[in-house]
Parts: C-alpha cells; sequence; structure tokens
C-alpha cells in the first residue's frame, strides 16, 4: 500500500521493539520489550542471552505493535529494521523477522542505521524541524556527534573512542554495587554527594577534532577506590565510604566530557540547535550543564521526550520513512553489521 504506514523493527541490543509509523511522524503504535531483567544478574547486558530472548519474543511484540495500530500485513507500505550497529547475534534477529515477513508479502525493505534513528527520533516530536543541527546520541551503546541538514541526511562528526557513556555509567554503578542499569543508579546517588570532592581527569580531544572517550575515567573510578594502588583489591561496595562523592565527582566528569566537546561541534558547524538524545540524555545534571553552556554560547539544546530516548522502534519505522523516499527499498540479500 503506497500510501500505507511503515512497520519498524528493532533488535539491536537489549530491547524488542516493533512500531507502526505514519509519514514518518504519526505513531501508531510502539511496543518495546525490555531484557533488562534477564540480564541484570549480569551487571551487562549478555549478547547471546539478549538473541535467545529476541528470538523468543520477535513475532508477539510485531502482532502487537500492528494489532495496536489496527493494521494487518497488507495495509503497510514498507517495513524498516535496525542493520547496523549492535550486537550481531541480536541484529539478525530483527533482520531476519522483517525479511521473512517482506518476502513473505512483496513488502519493500529498509536497512536504517540504529544510531542514525536516534538522532531521528529527536525530531519526531518537534514542531519544526530543527535542520541543520548538530545531534548528541549519548545511550549505553553509542556516544556520537552528528551534523543533520534533514531526516535522511546526516554525517557523524565524532564518536567515542572507547566506550559509551552509558557503558561507563553503568561499570561505575557496578563498581559501587548500585543496581543495573547503573545511570539512573547514579543520577539517583549523586546528589547526596559532592561533586568536587574527587577531581576525576576529562578527556580532552584534538581542538580541531572533536571525540569523546570514557576509559580512562572509568580507570580513574577504580585506582581512587583502590586507593591509588593498582595491586589493591577493589573494596566491596559496603566498604566504600565516600560511594555518593564517587558517584556525584564522577557523573560531574562524565557530563563534562560529553558537554565540551558538544559545544565545540555546535560552534564549529555553525549550527544553533543541539538535539540530545538517547537514554543518558535523561540525565539531570547533563540537560543542567549543557543547556547553561548552550546558552552562554548562543545555542539552544532541545531534550526530546523519554519515550523517544532509549531504544523503540518508532524511531526505526520514521526514519525508514525518510530513506524510502530517499533512496528507495533495499533488495532482500541485505545484511547486518556489529559496526
Ligand atoms: O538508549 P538506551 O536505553 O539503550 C542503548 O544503550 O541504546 O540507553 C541505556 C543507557 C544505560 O547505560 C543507562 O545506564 C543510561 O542509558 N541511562 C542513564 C540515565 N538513564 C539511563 N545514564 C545517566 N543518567 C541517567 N539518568
Ligand atoms: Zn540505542
Amino acid at each position: 500500500r503506497p500510501d500505507g504506514p511503515i512497520l519498524g523493527i528493532e533488535s539491536s541490543c537489549d530491547d524488542t521493539a516493533a512500531a507502526v509509523v505514519r509519514d514518518g511522524r504519526e505513531v501508531l503504535s510502539s511496543i518495546v520489550r525490555s531484557q533488562i531483567e534477564e540480564h541484570s544478574a549480569f551487571g551487562g547486558v549478555v549478547p547471546e542471552v539478549a538473541g535467545r530472548s529476541h528470538l523468543d519474543h520477535i513475532i508477539a511484540v510485531v502482532d502487537r505493535a500492528l494489532d495496536d495500530a489496527g493494521v494487518g500485513l497488507d495495509d503497510l507500505r514498507a517495513i524498516a529494521v535496525t542493520t547496523r550497529p549492535g550486537l550481531i547475534g541480536s541484529l539478525l534477529v530483527g533482520l531476519s523477522a522483517a525479511k521473512g515477513l517482506a518476502f513473505g508479502r512483496g513488502l519493500p525493505i529498509v536497512p536504517v542505521h540504529h544510531i542514525e534513528a536516534h538522532a531521528y527520533a529527536g525530531t519526531m516530536e518537534l514542531d519544526e524541524d530543527p535542520y541543520p543541527c548538530v545531534a548528541l546520541v549519548v545511550s549505553g551503546g553509542h556516544t556520537a556527534l552528528y551534523r543533520m541538514e534533514g531526516h535522511a541526511r546526516m554525517e557523524c562528526l565524532a564518536r567515542t573512542l572507547d566506550d559509551a557513556a552509558g557503558e561507563a555509567f553503568d561499570k561505575v554503578a557496578s563498581l559501587l554495587g548500585l543496581p543495573y542499569p547503573g545511570g539512573p543508579s547514579i543520577a539517583a546517588l549523586a546528589p547526596e554527594g559532592n561533586p568536587k570532592a574527587i577531581q576525576f581527569p576529562r578527556y580532552r580531544a584534538k581542538p580541531e577534532r572533536p571525540s569523546f572517550s570514557f576509559s580512562g575515567l572509568k580507570t580513574a573510578v577504580l585506582y581512587h577506590l583502590r586507593g591509588q594502588n593498582a595491586l589493591n583489591p577493589t573494596p566491596a561496595p559496603e566498604d566504600i565510604a565516600d560511594r555518593a562523592d564517587v558517584a556525584a565527582s564522577f557523573q560531574e566528569a562524565a557530563v563534562d566530557a560529553l558537554v565540551k566537546p558538544t559545544i565545540q561541534a555546535a560552534r564549529d558547524q555553525g549550527v544553533q540547535t543541539i538535539l540530545v538524545v538517547g537514554g543518558v540524555a535523561r540525565n539531570e545534571r547533563l540537560r543542567a550543564k549543557l543547556s547553561e553552556a548552550a546558552e552562554a554560547a548562543g545555542l539552544r539544546a532541545v531534550y526530546p521526550a523519554p519515550t523517544y530516548c532509549t531504544d523503540n522502534a518508532a524511531m526505526i519505522a520514521g526514519l525508514g520513512h525518510h530513506l524510502l523516499e530517499a533512496h528507495g527499498p533495499a533488495d532482500l540479500e541485505l545484511d547486518a553489521s556489529a559496526r
């Protein structure tokens, strides 16, 4: 149906998601099945567990998305699916489901880049298009800056050289004995501590090339906990006297490491607007500091609703619409890629 909505399928990490979206914007349904409970015992996402869980749930999630939208497969215009980047075993589950449905019903299929879809998600609820803008995509799996000229026109400006910011929150939380996912746990504890108690290092990118890095910060937290002696054992969480100070000081350093390159990139690019998306975009301290720095630089930071910050398939179906308009469908041989 050329005028029908698009079914989006997302399975790149630990959320099994499907959504039905019309014209890139009108969300008819959006179902997200989180695997947090299945991974929480491990303190992080276990790839094999994730892949198998996607396989168990993908059909039910797609069915529910279609039901909630009140449409059948034959009402669709196309199927958009995340093909990269992500956990390869997880991606292949969503892609195989999408290929099966597309082949079975003769529907066009559209491959979508997960991080670009996060950036696009930032525009879905805005009254006006923000282009040109810079998008900071900051989550458990990615930390990247994009220049966006239009819905399907984006260019990656910078990415993390090592860990994603959310991953650093998760790892530090686990060192402190806080529950997974670590971002909300650290954000909840931080207000009880002093953000200036410990001067954790801030990664400095070359001025001409913005980039991010979080592994040095993570190691600095570990060394702090070990009393600056790598040979000491990591103390048990209940033996860490300054947990709240560590949480507050770590959060401050992580936020600074995000704010500086983002403002710099927006200035270099000569844009007015910064979109902030991804799970870490929920962090209140990040919002406060980024908005303040943006205002000081004469820029505007925009934060979309939390529903579209975290992994979902509405953003896949949404961007899929514009990709289909711009480039047409892919053929059924398309493959997934971890990178
Ligand atoms: O976008 P998301 O749900 O999944 C992907 O990684 O794609 O992001 C999850 C990440 C986790 O690392 C989580 O700890 C982090 O976002 N997060 C936060 C906060 N809420 C979630 N990090 C810092 N502060 C928060 N309030
Ligand atoms: Zn994501």
